[in-house]
């Protein structure tokens, strides 16, 4: 015990600042359902103090990124990425740091429209296309664009004329490729470019017949295809999603726990926002 509450202590001594932000789409909580990188019930103490422990222990632990705290139970877990799978579950919290001590993972995407690119939007956020894809009126001409950071949802708003449509896109670790695990429709939705908005009764994208990208644009992955919406559609605008979380799953995976038996933090008498910074 006395070495626990000494390693407590120490942690916090030596904390090194760190922010966490809540992972907040409005209003609606994330909870990652990735493997955490550790796991541990803080039943033991109340929620201010089980909260405080969480945050500092991710600001301790080499690559610790986020980390999630179910309200009821006081359960810890940290994780070393940005919620690759997620859930939305009553009483989980999610909190990521965001002190630029750890590089985020860069991926360029390399994409082309036929015929053009309206819209791009990252994670919910807009993207805007005419500072970042010059070629977005040019099927035949590919732009690069980084993506960075995690990647929980990729949309783009497109308008196809007369004749062949669609668009292929990859990243250089083909990490995302367009093919029929995306989403189309023809029909604008409130929030459709959001990471909390559900798509499950969107109809599958559809693997175009023509070009391929070994036909064209050598810096796209040859995994990558062309994709339309499922009636091909002429003359349309089009809005499509990519979900690389893949649908809100309804339960996380059960990770175990490490309890840590009672143990009262007896020196941490003040509330921190775990909003704000250690
Ligand atoms: C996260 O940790 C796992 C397990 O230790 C490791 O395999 C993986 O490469 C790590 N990922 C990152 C982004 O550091
Ligand atoms: C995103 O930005 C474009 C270009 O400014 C704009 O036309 C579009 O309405 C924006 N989308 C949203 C949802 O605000
Ligand atoms: C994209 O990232 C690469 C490094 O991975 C960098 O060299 C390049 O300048 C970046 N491009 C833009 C437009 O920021
Ligand atoms: C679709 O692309 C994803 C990458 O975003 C890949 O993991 C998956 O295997 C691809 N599926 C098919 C059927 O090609
Ligand atoms: C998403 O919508 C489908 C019906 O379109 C519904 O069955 C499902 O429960 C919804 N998922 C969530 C997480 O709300």
């Amino acid at each position: 015990m006395a070495n626990i509450l000494l390693i407590l202590f120490l942690n916090i001594v030596s904390a090194k600042t760190s922010c966490f932000h809540r992972y907040l789409e409005e209003k609606v909580d994330f909870c990652s359902c990735d493997h955490p990188i550790e796991a541990t019930s803080l039943s033991a103490f109340s929620f201010m103090e089980a909260v405080l422990l969480c945050s500092m222990r991710c600001s301790q632990i080499a690559g610790c990124v986020v980390y999630n705290f179910f309200i009821a139970t006081n359960q810890c877990q940290l994780f070393n990425q940005t919620l690759n799978k997620f859930s939305v579950l009553p009483g989980c919290i999610n909190y990521f740091k965001n002190d630029g001590e750890n590089p985020p993972i860069i991926r360029p995407l390399t994409i082309t429209v036929d015929n053009e690119l309206w819209e791009f939007y990252l994670n919910g956020n807009n993207v805007s296309v005419a500072k970042h894809f010059p070629n977005a009126r040019f099927w035949s001409i590919p732009d690069t664009y980084n993506l960075t950071g995690g990647i929980q949802v990729i949309a783009l708003k497109t308008y196809n004329y007369q004749g062949d449509g669609g668009f292929i896109a990859s990243t250089s670790d083909s990490y995302i490729l367009t093919n029929a695990t995306w989403k189309c429709s023809l029909n604008y939705y409130d929030g459709w470019y959001k990471i909390y908005y559900n798509d499950s009764f969107w109809p599958a994208a559809k693997n175009a017949i023509w070009p391929t990208s070994t036909n064209y644009y050598p810096p796209l992955s040859k995994a990558a295809k062309w994709i339309v919406d499922s009636t091909d559609c002429k003359n349309c605008v089009l809005y499509c999603r990519k979900n690389v979380i893949g649908k809100f799953q309804n339960i996380c995976n059960n990770f175990r726990y490490r309890i840590l038996f009672k143990i009262r933090l007896f020196f941490v008498s003040e509330y921190v926002e775990p909003n704000g910074c250690l």
